[in-house]
């Protein structure tokens, strides 16, 4: 990173697009960039693809906040900066059902974790010690850095896809473009869970219901243009509709708050915007 300006760079030659988010993690394990708050600084973050939305695409609570007016309802959630914190929120969570922990800045499943209700403290922090670990085995030393925040979610039980040996969680990835003046959505993939879904034993086993596919062996993917497996899980035509909508509506959400600055940085990071601060407004989208 250059010291003064922040633009990223492989010895001194400029990096002009870096396609893959995870990579920000990556140079905060190694030193390269500083860490405050969860969040990354002094980067410039326009060589990213996902150029302002890079923060929000690390904080998974945000992504919560951000779907008002989507018609999707947030998942309850909490946001716990120490190991201490993480236990006693989670603890309190536990009144309402199971409790989902990630990590900050992680991404493919690692360091995803579940609490069934009735869990003790030792037990819960033997968890989130757990989330800490995976990090630490799969991203190496210096994953403490980023680790942190660790986030809490209340468990969102998807319906069942039928399969001989029962039915099995799935989840549905929906891809947006967007550039000033239009949106393009459509749905990527669907991916089921490798073993069906038992309420009383999921808590110990990850395959029940964590349906990311990299490094499995084992992955059931599904097209998400594959309208018999979307018929399946009570995805309809009409469903689909408002859910490509939504994500429309999602994804203006995080430009606009990105772009008002809502991160404490409130500068334009686009020589057109600058000029003309109203270059991208939500009405574009709409
Ligand atoms: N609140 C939840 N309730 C039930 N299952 C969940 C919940 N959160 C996550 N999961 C399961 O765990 C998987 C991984 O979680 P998530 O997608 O949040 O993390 P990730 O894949 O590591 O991050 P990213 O998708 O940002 O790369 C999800 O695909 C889903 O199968
Ligand atoms: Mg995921």
């Amino acid at each position: 990173m250059h010291p003064s300006t922040g633009a990223i760079c492989d010895g001194d030659r400029p990096v002009v697009f870096v396609g893959n988010p995870n990579l920000l993690p990556e140079l905060a394990r190694t030193g390269k960039v500083q860490v405050g708050r969860g969040r990354f600084e002094g980067i410039d973050r326009r060589a990213f693809h996902g150029w302002r939305l890079i923060n929000v695409v690390h904080d998974k609570s945000r992504q919560q906040a951000l779907l008002h007016s989507t018609g999707i309802r947030p998942l309850a959630h909490f946001t716990a900066w120490t190991r201490d914190e993480a236990v006693a929120a989670t603890r309190e969570f536990l009144a309402n059902g199971p409790c989902v922990l990630k990590p900050n800045a992680a991404s493919g499943g690692v360091g995803v974790e579940v609490v069934g209700p009735g869990a003790t403290d030792v037990e819960i922090a033997e968890v989130v010690d757990t989330v800490v670990a995976r990090c630490v085995a799969k991203y190496g030393e210096g994953a403490e850095a980023t680790v942190y925040p660790l986030r809490g979610f209340e468990f969102a039980r998807s319906t069942g896809f039928p399969l001989d040996d029962g039915e099995h969680l799935w989840d549905l990835r929906i891809a947006v473009l967007f550039e000033p003046g239009a949106a393009h959505v459509f749905p990527v993939s669907m991916r089921l869970t490798p073993e069906p879904f038992d309420p009383t034993t999921f808590a110990h086993d990850r395959d029940q219901w964590v349906s990311n596919v990299s490094g499995r062996t084992v992955t059931l993917l599904k097209s998400g243009m594959d309208d018999v497996a979307l018929e399946a899980v009570g995805m309809t035509q009409e469903r689909i509709d408002d859910v490509m909508a939504a994500c429309v509506t999602w994804t203006v959400n995080a430009w606009d708050a990105s772009a008002r600055g809502d991160e404490g940085l409130g500068a334009y990071e686009d020589d057109r915007e600058a000029r003309d601060p109203s270059f991208y407004p939500r009405e574009r989208w709409a």
